[in-house]
């Protein structure tokens, strides 16, 4: 059989993590044929919880599942990782200003980018941020390691993503496998812009087939860009299933492709559709089935598409502004 491959996770035992650990351990991710080693990053007073999560790893007997790292230090969690996924960050506490959430993020995303550098598996490995803010935590990790191809960083716009092609199948009365080309432009936050103007459903225009462009307007965008704060309203709690769902959707296309339909992703910008090169910016991307994405290319952005696409490349700009000192 195959070797196992290295996975390392971070928050490991937070809400997300609780979730992804024990599907990738099943094979959800990568398949029901590769083995896998987790290898989890926590702070030091969230180790006897991790505990309590590898005891529960165990006793589910996964096949798969050759080997479990718990760790404190972000090099030794690394170590030969294939893949990593940043979950943990620190949330916004009461009364924190944004600026200062930024910079705390950018900290720990700064150690971890060092640490990836020098211990991870650079001619494997991809990089999957989810801890918020996503887009600029990917920037901060990418810049600080120097000898890893930026494009193997990448930050999660999947849930967005998902959470459009649910309010699109359920608008239209089909099956979410039915809609195509939609996509995620920009940040994962309220400035992103989920754009149905490429889509199709069944092969038929998504705008003629809605023909409602108030509804896309005033219930589709702002639904997809609110999802989450609708989530924490009805649960008391964040999306911390679907978002490792997504996390999971997002690495397993990312390797084995997406068989030539689009998915979005927060990638590196080397000035795509005007996006500033450097930025990670969600863009419509096609996987091939060696792993390698490439940007949909060639659309044309309409003036209301235009005016979306600046409003969340102005934030992201903002936002690499707010933490520019921790940017090598
Ligand atoms: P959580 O607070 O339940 O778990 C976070 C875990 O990270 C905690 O166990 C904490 O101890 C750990 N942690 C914090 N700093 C760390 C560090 N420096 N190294 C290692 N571990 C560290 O939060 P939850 O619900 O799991 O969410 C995690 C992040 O994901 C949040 O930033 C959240 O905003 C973000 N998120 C992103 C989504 C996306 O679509 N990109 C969707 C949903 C959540």
């Amino acid at each position: 059989g195959k070797a196992p491959v290295r996975v390392a996770i971070t928050g490991a035992s937070g809400q997300i993590g609780y979730q992804l650990l024990f599907r990738i351990a099943s094979g959800d991710m990568l398949g029901k044929d590769q083995p896998i080693i987790l290898q989890c990053l926590e702070l030091p007073g969230a180790m006897n919880s991790l505990k309590g999560v590898a005891m529960e790893l165990d006793d589910c007997a996964f096949p798969l599942l050759k080997g479990i790292v718990q760790s404190d230090k972000p090099e030794e969690a690394f170590a030969g990782a294939d893949y990593a996924l940043l979950v943990g960050a620190r949330p916004r506490s009461k009364g924190m200003e944004r600026g200062d959430l930024l910079k705390a993020n950018a900290e720990i995303f700064s150690v971890q980018g060092k640490a990836l550098d020098k211990s991870a598996n650079r001619d494997t490995l991809r990089v999957l941020v989810v801890g918020n803010p996503a887009n600029t935590n990917a920037l901060i990790a990418a810049r600080n390691a120097p000898n890893i191809d930026p494009k193997r960083f990448s930050a999660m716009t999947r849930l967005d993503h998902n959470r459009g092609l649910a309010q699109l199948a359920d608008k239209t009365g089909s099956a979410v496998t039915d809609i195509e080309k939609f996509c995620i432009w920009g940040n994962h936050s309220a400035t992103q812009y989920p754009d149905i103007n490429f889509g199709t459903v069944k092969g038929k225009s998504l705008v003629n087939t809605i023909n409602d462009q108030k509804w896309v307007k005033d219930n589709f965008i702002p639904t997809v860009q609110q999802r989450g704060a609708a989530i924490i309203a009805a649960r008391g709690l964040s999306s911390a299933a679907s978002a490792a769902s997504a996390a999971i959707d997002h690495m397993r296309d990312w390797t084995y492709g997406t068989n030539g339909q689009w998915t979005s992703m927060a990638i590196y910008s080397e000035g795509e559709y005007g996006a500033d090169k450097g930025l990670y910016f969600s863009f419509p991307v096609i996987v091939d089935n060696k792993g390698k994405y490439e940007i949909v290319k060639g659309l044309k952005l309409d003036q209301f598409s235009q005016e979306r696409f600046d409003a969340t490349r102005k934030e992201l700009l903002s936002e690499m502004d707010g933490v520019k000192e921790l940017l090598p």
